[in-house]
């Protein structure tokens, strides 16, 4: 008996080196953590749980019989986070560069099935040299088996990627079919061809960093939502974007304790509104000063900064942040920001995270570059989002709401619970300029001193419709609320939205405009 449990801790022993010590001084070398150290990082202390650490390929093509490392290049299990449980795959860059084979694969869907099975997250840290070239056809259908459990688990369970190494081909699916993906600078790309391929193709060359680096991806293609400055940073704030999220669609998003109180007044908002509507301010400035402990998770912070998404908590409970940034294009409606903030309110619908939007946007961007480039279709995606979202939804207008712009944010017409706006909105179908150039073009080409006659006509205008009260008449805002109040005032309406209940017609699926 003794002797038999002595092979068993042998062959653990054995599965805890993965492809060996002097791979393991290679991945170190490289600056790169193995899959086990950045689990230890990741998960609460003692909690991993492994699945598979026995496994073995049975593969015996070009050699493969003669080596077979036990857990086949990546580590399985179940954990917890914050004390909540999760499921974590991490790729084993010392066991076939973490390539992906037949086992590997299979490893993966049983952990994926497991998390489906008692509705929790899953985690996939990934760093793999692709598919396991020696296993061929086998590889590929391992992946395909993933993509169908990522597309299953969609809206289900939240999927969190963090790509830790390379990723190129069609293994850069998996990721991009998954809620969020993290990446991490100078050490983890992404790519459907790698740059040899490219300058083979296209003739350019380009390298490694520029083409799918995490900055590429964060800021340029929109692919990644975080680039973190090295691993540890990056499996941290993994850990912090899940003390948001609910473990499936079947939960309610957890309560975060909070010593911040529901009556605090924010006087900082009071004059955080410039005199002059066409001066910038900071959005992000404005989301701190009201949400708990000015603690702000931003989400996609360097891609099309127009739009400012990501997560905080009021009274502890969650909510998903959509805002204009006028201090970033003056917070315009473009391709980018439209499709950023439909998926984002996307996720918050599946998983019933309430929904906050701070409005200020002067419309959607004009030009051929954005008509050509498909803004219709594209800004639709944002207005679908919204429409369909059935969470606690709910908008502050905090300075401009002009044209279709108005309808996108979370309109009360597409089933907004609770509108409001400060004394400083200006809600109308378009600025004063804009609308006197076109109502009263005849009367100034006529006018004796145009200049003049011009101001007149704007300041008229401006009075009329440069306020939030003629939407308050009509009841299209629930109420005009002083600055300094709103988050007193916002509580008070996710507090009453808590059970709230609306439904879409049934459908198989809607046809969002892709
Ligand atoms: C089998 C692989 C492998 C692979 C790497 N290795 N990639 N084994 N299949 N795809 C092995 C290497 O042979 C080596 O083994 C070890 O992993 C480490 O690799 P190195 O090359 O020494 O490491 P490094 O210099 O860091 O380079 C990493 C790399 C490079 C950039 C990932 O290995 C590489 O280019 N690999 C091939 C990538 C690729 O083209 N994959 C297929 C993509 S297409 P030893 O024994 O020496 O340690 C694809 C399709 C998916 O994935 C389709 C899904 C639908």
């Amino acid at each position: 008996m003794v002797d038999k449990t002595e092979r068993l801790r042998q062959l653990k022993a054995e599965a805890l080196l993965g492809g060996g010590q002097a791979r393991i001084d290679a991945q170190h070398a490289k600056g790169k953590l193995t899959a086990r150290e950045r689990l230890s990082i990741l998960v609460d202390e003692g909690s991993f749980r492994e699945f598979d650490m026995l496994a073995r390929h049975r593969s015996t093509k070009f050699g493969l019989e003669k080596q077979r490392p036990l857990g086949d290049g990546v580590v399985t299990g179940e954990c917890t986070i914050h004390g909540r449980p999760v499921c974590v795959f991490a790729q084993d860059f010392t066991i076939f560069g973490g390539s992906l084979g037949e086992v590997h694969a299979e490893k993966i869907c049983k952990v994926m099935d497991h998390a489906m099975k008692i509705g929790v997250p899953v985690i996939g840290l990934n760093d793999s040299g692709g598919a396991r070239i020696q296993e061929g056809v086998v590889s590929l259908g391992g992946y395909a088996d993933i993509f169908l459990r990522n597309t299953m688990a969609s809206g289900v369970i939240p999927q969190i990627s963090v790509v830790l190494g390379p990723c190129a081909g069609g293994a850069v699916y998996s990721p991009a079919l998954t809620d969020f993906i993290f990446m991490v600078k100078g050490a983890s790309y992404m790519f459907v061809t790698g740059p040899e391929v490219v300058k083979t193709v296209t003739h350019e060359e380009v390298t490694f960093e520029e083409l799918g680096g995490a900055d590429t991806h964060a800021g340029r293609s929109g692919v990644a939502h975080f680039a973190m400055d090295n691993e540890v940073e990056c499996l941290l704030a993994v850990r912090k974007l899940m003390s948001y999220l609910p473990l499936s669609n079947r939960e309610k998003p957890p309560t975060k304790p909070t010593t911040d109180t529901v009556d605090r007044v924010c006087d900082k908002l009071k004059h955080i509104i410039p005199e002059n509507p066409n001066q910038p301010y900071d959005i992000k400035e404005v989301i701190k000063e009201i949400v708990d402990e000015h603690d702000f998770f931003e989400v996609h912070a360097d891609y099309a900064q127009n739009l400012v998404v990501g997560f905080a908590t009021l009274n502890g409970q969650p909510i998903g942040v959509v805002a204009n940034q006028p201090a970033s294009m003056a917070g315009v409606l473009d391709i980018n920001s439209s499709i950023k903030g439909a998926r984002f309110v996307r996720f918050c619908d599946a998983f019933g995270i309430a929904l906050v939007v701070f409005e200020d946007v002067p419309g959607f961007l004009p030009g051929t570059d954005q008509e050509w480039r498909g803004i219709i279709r594209h800004g639709a995606k944002l207005l679908y989002a919204f429409c369909e979202a059935t969470v606690p939804k709910v908008t502050v207008i905090t300075r401009k709401a002009y044209g279709g712009a108005y309808d996108v944010m979370n309109s009360k017409h597409i089933r907004g619970d609770y509108n409001v706006a400060w004394p400083t909105a200006e809600i109308a179908v378009m600025g004063a300029k804009g609308a006197v150039e076109i109502l009263y073009r005849k009367e100034l080409d006529k006018a004796d001193n145009k200049e003049v006659r011009t101001q007149e006509l704007l300041d008229s205008y401006n009075e009329q419709f440069a306020n939030p009260y003629e939407a308050a008449e009509r009841g299209f805002i629930d109420d005009v609320i002083e600055p300094q109040n709103t988050r007193i005032e916002l509580i008070k309406a996710l507090t009453s939205l808590r059970n709230k209940v609306d439904t879409n017609p049934w459908k198989k699926h809607g046809n969002i405009p892709l």
